[in-house]
């Protein structure tokens, strides 16, 4: 796998680059996601002060599930992990269809499709947005604002920021506070005026017997609607690139339906949306001689986890069946993705729906699709697809 460059042995290392350490073995990386006491995810306390311009980074984490450990990660995660369970997703599934089955009606007979403009991007972000209770049709926004978040090639490090790196981080900075401030708008109106949403459920929360401050709904709910909608938006599009690199799996699955959702699960095994999560150690971590010290930050590098040939056999071959396949695209531990039962189901009604319509939906030779740029995600930003 690539991250792995030339040295198919390194599991984990120092980079000299970026002053953290990368891990890439599977039986590494499930080590490190099952053990919270000892790597930690609060690593912006690695992060020298004054790096996120203008940000002070007790704002940065408050509320925000996942730089947040145990015992406050549990308790908030527990506010709205019941609206996520396989259970409740499931009672989604006539909507998303009807939402697909709009969107892809709305893409006329041209015979051609951009899948991630007519239904990746917009599909998973009009779910999460009805389901926290903001404006679906602000989608344009919000695109605006996270194509600005994604269109970073550079690898975030703890070395002292170059002035291009400065600048990004300062843009990054602005997109975000749009997004808290576009939120907290929302959650204002909802003070007044609750509803049946997750916003006003966050609002209403208590924990410890205290309600959770703006800062802390706003960071949680901007986590909700970030995370519960780019990675799905790579997932669709990347399931569709590696349908679409194996001659015959479009015909297969158009056939054999039941084996629709394994082919989403190798797809997030094959390429991952989220490629590294981060940790940091709280104290001194082995690993087979090579030696974490306390307070190092580690980047777990989740997609070339899911190509280690000891846990998977032919890593870097896209089997549509395979079976069992314990790859690590939504993490593991007490972070496992929240939204992995509504990504699946995403996933699993999109696919099928795509397979109803198009008998051979392929690429288009004369338009070649478009990466992103960030060196964390895995996905496409364009993927321009003949439908006819
Ligand atoms: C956590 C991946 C979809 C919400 C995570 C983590 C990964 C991940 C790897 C673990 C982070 C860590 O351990 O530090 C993905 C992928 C998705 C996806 C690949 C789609 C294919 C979603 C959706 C939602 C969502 C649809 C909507 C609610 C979250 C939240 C967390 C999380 C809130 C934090 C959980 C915690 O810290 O306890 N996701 N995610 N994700 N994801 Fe997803």
């Amino acid at each position: 796998f690539w991250l792995r460059g030339k040295q198919p042995e390194k599991r984990v290392e120092f980079s000299e680059k970026s002053g953290m350490w990368n891990v890439y073995g599977h039986q590494e990386a499930l080590r490190i996601l099952a053990d919270p006491a000892t790597f930690s995810s609060d690593f912006l306390r690695v992060v020298p002060e004054g790096t996120f311009p203008d940000q002070d980074k007790d704002a940065l984490s408050a509320g925000n599930l996942i730089q947040l450990d145990p015992p406050m990660h549990t308790k908030l995660r527990k506010l709205v992990s019941h609206a996520f369970t396989p259970k409740v997703v499931a009672d989604l599934e006539p909507r998303i269809a009807k939402v697909t089955t709009e969107l892809l009606d709305a893409v006329g007979g041209a015979g051609r499709l951009e899948l991630v403009e007519d239904l990746a991007y917009p599909l998973p972000v009009i779910v999460i947005a009805e389901l926290l209770g903001i404006p679906a049709s602000d989608r344009a926004l919000f695109k605006g604002w996270v194509d600005k978040l994604l269109d970073n090639d550079d690898e975030f490090s703890l070395k002292e920021p170059t002035e291009k790196q400065q600048k990004r981080l300062k843009d990054t900075m602005e997109v975000r506070q749009h997004l808290i401030d576009y939120i907290t708008g929302h959650a204002d109106e909802r003070r007044s005026r609750p509803r049946e949403d997750l916003l006003t459920k966050l609002i209403e929360a208590e924990v410890d017997g205290e309600s959770l401050s703006p800062v802390q709904v706003a960071n949680f709910a901007n986590l909700l609607l970030v995370a519960g909608h780019i990675t799905t938006t790579m997932l669709l599009g990347n399931t569709m690139l590696c349908l679409d690199a194996h001659p015959g799996e479009w015909e297969k699955a158009r056939a054999d339906r039941s084996t629709v959702p394994s082919v989403i699960e190798e797809s997030l095994r094959f390429l991952s949306p989220f490629a590294a999560v981060a940790r940091v150690t709280n104290t001194e971590a082995d690993f087979g001689g090579t030696v974490i010290p306390p307070d190092q930050m580690i980047m777990v590098w989740v997609a070339a986890a899911n190509r280690d040939e000891r846990t998977f056999t032919n890593p870097d071959t896209f089997v549509a069946t395979r079976d069992p396949n314990p790859h690590l695209a939504f993490g593991r531990g007490v972070h496992f993705c929240l939204g992995a039962p509504l990504a699946r189901l995403e996933g699993r009604v999109a696919l099928n729906l795509l397979l109803d319509r198009y008998p051979a939906l392929r690429s288009d030779p004369d338009a070649r699709p478009e990466f992103q740029p960030s060196p964390n995600m895995t996905g496409v930003r364009k993927l321009p697809l003949l439908a006819g």
